[in-house]
């Protein structure tokens, strides 16, 4: 039943890299002497040891060295800061820090407000349809073959690069795992600015529109720039110079984090900040000795302009309470989980804000996990709520611990009994509008399972199609984010070549073939209109299937693979048009050499003829990588 490779499979595409490396000695006894009692303790506002495990060795030597904890790190020379960094990034700080970016020159400074930004949010529209108008792509299907790299940024010392870009004002605005934001020429890659946040940044930048009084008058010159983060932080910058207007933490919990990316709208004359909260709560309650769980999921919306918290509906509306204790005595809390992980879909005129949840974190698994929700856009009212799996409460605790491995996993201790398959709603649905206002929402689970509901019967279910072999792992399945043309709805998919799965699931023990790759669907039937499944064009032992989420253009489909190919396909037939390796070894704009690795996370962008991918999402079987690739095709 434990299976490290559920395991792996969830650590390393759903959250990112859980390098191996040995335990460093005195970094793990001064981490459990100086850090633990916050870090570990669930102290309000301290990141979660195992959020700090996702930053880079820089980035935590940092933090101890010049930023935030450098009271905590009083007295530490610095070969035991390096080896708390060390310990906790579970890889050496290496010399990688002398990477120097290069700074735009003069000219390529200049930001041209009258090309305002390519996509609303990470859903492209409202709708979350991710898909990109032929005026704003320029980018013809019979072009795409000729694609070439333009250029290649390396993010300095990082391993993974997942978030989406935003194309704007002739910049690329682009956040990074180390939680720092960079502002890009688009022409040349070249650096404009350069902001350190926090905590890693996962999702797509927003831009406030161009129409704004503030910025159309120019009395403030230039628009707002707003992300999460994954100490559940939000930032607003000017996105001129990259300086921080306001910055506010969402949520009190030490695990919280911004995963999934905020929503702008403009509601009754006031700019609100529709924030999805999640959390690695999951991964804390390895810990045997953390008292799991306590995280609920939740949407805040924030004024826009200041700030400034208007209201926060959770999934799980009661806060957790006592279910009994651990025979060490710690307390059992419950019921917890159902986090947002994806950027929530707005329908105007419903009034209605969409968003899809994740698994309880503990027992008694309840009504609010894998679900999707509609609240009121302008109070946070639940309207209705469908789930489409109950009784899944599951968290890192119940997974083998993995040989090698620094998570200290499989304590046991904090699974809740009985432990469900973790097939979370982790992307989000999608708002397709039809005739007569027959419109339909489209989500997918870790399950492989495809879903459509009438939001305007409550979320009814209206059909239900089961497309890859839907192991109810984590190894399987939708992640990220379909994508739509029309009423076409296109679904990446992730199948591992693994045969591990829940007792009792006959149906997949039956059947092991994986079916990962991309598949169109029928939005209002459900029905299969094609499938490119890996195994139809891959010419290697095993592609990896599409965990990155798909992107739309007029006549095309782009899907990023776990081998690093970024893969475009007739939208119409599911015909593949080109294939590009996005982790071969490249030279970047700054003249050293680097490489993508496995495509997946937020997705690719595609804007004013140009297409632009992060590649490098690590973990245990992808690859690392730290690049943002820009292809276009050259100008004869
Ligand atoms: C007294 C409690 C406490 C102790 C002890 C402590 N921290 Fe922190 N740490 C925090 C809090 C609170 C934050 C969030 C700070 C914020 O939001 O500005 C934080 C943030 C961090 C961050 C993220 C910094 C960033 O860039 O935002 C890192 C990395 C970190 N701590 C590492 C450590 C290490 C390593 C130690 C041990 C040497 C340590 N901390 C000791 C409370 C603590």
């Amino acid at each position: 039943m434990k299976s490290s490779a559920r395991l792996l499979m969830l650590l390393c595409l759903l959250m990112g890299p859980a390098a191996l490396a040995e335990e460093s000695g005195s970094g793990a006894k001064l981490f459990a002497e100086r850090c633990a009692s916050c870090h570990e303790g669930g102290v309000a506002r301290a990141p979660n040891r195992s959020l700090l495990e996702l930053l880079t060795p820089q980035a935590i030597d940092a933090a101890l060295t010049t930023g935030p904890m450098q009271a905590q790190a009083q007295g530490l020379d610095a070969a035991q800061r390096k080896g708390i960094a060390e310990f906790l990034a579970g890889r050496p700080l290496s010399a990688s820090t002398a990477i120097e970016v290069r700074r735009c020159p003069g000219e390529a400074d200049w930001f041209d407000w009258r090309r305002p930004p390519a996509a609303l949010g990470w859903g492209i529209d409202r709708e979350n349809r991710r898909f990109i108008p032929g005026a704003v792509a320029a980018l013809e299907p019979a072009q795409i073959p000729h694609l070439e790299l333009a250029w290649a940024f390396a993010y300095p010392g990082l391993i993974r690069a997942a978030s989406e870009p935003l194309i704007a004002a002739g910049a690329v605005f682009v956040g990074s795992q180390d939680g720092d934001a960079y502002a890009l020429d688009a022409r040349t890659g070249c650096v404009r600015w350069i902001y350190h946040g926090g905590g890693e940044i996962r999702g797509a930048m927003v831009m406030e529109p161009w129409s704004t009084p503030a910025v159309k008058q120019g009395s403030r010159g230039a628009p707002l720039l707003y992300f999460g983060d994954n100490f559940g932080t939000v930032h607003a910058l000017d996105a001129r110079t990259g300086i921080p207007v306001w910055t506010r933490h969402v949520d009190e919990h030490s695990a919280a984090r911004v995963y999934g990316t905020p929503v702008l709208l403009q509601r009754h004359g006031r700019r609100i900040l529709y924030v999805p909260v999640a959390s690695f709560e999951e991964v804390a309650a390895s810990t045997a000795s953390y008292p799991c769980c306590t995280f609920r999921g939740s949407i805040v919306a924030l004024d826009a302009t200041t700030g400034q918290p208007l209201w926060k509906t959770y999934t799980i509306p009661a806060a957790p309470v006592e279910q009994g204790r651990t025979a060490s005595g710690t307390p059992r809390l419950g019921p917890s989980g159902a986090g947002v992980w994806s950027s929530p879909t707005v329908d105007l005129q419903r009034n209605a804000l969409y968003f899809s949840t994740g698994n309880n974190y503990s027992g008694p698994a309840d009504a609010n996990s894998n679900a999707v929700f509609a609240i009121s856009l302008d109070t946070g009212k639940v309207l209705w709520q469908r789930q489409m799996l109950a009784g899944d409460a599951s968290n890192m605790s119940c997974y083998a611990p993995l040989p090698g491995s620094r998570f200290s996993l499989g304590n046991d201790v904090n699974c809740p009994v009985p432990f469900g398959p973790d097939l979370d709603l982790t992307g989000p649905p999608l708002l397709i509008h039809g005739p007569q206002g027959r419109d339909v929402l489209v989500a997918g689970a870790k399950s492989g399972t495809t879903y459509g509901l009438d939001p305007a019967h409550a979320g009814k279910l209206l059909w239900t199609t089961r497309l890859s072999r839907g192991t109810a792992t984590s190894a399987g399945g939708f992640f990220f984010g379909m994508a739509a043309e029309g009423g076409r709805i296109f679904v990446p998919l992730l199948d591992f070549p693994m045969t591990y799965y829940p007792q009792g699931d006959a149906a997949a023990l039956a059947d092991s073939t994986p079916r990962d790759g991309l598949y169109a669907l029928d939005a209002w039937s459900g029905r299969l209109a094609w499938s490119a499944a890996a195994q139809d064009y891959c010419t290697r032992a095993h592609c990896g299937g599409n965990p990155a989420a798909a992107l739309a253009i007029p006549g095309v489909v782009f899907a990023g693979a776990v081998d690093g190919m970024l893969r475009a396909f007739d939208s119409h037939s599911g015909h593949m048009l080109w294939e590009y390796d996005t982790s071969a070894e490249v030279t970047t704009v700054s003249g050293e050499r680097a490489h993508g690795g496995t495509i997946s996370g937020s997705g690719l962008m595609v804007a004013e003829g140009t297409v632009y991918v992060n590649s490098g999402y690590g973990g245990i079987t992808g690859t690392p990588g730290n690049v943002l690739l820009a292809l276009r095709v050259p100008a004869r």
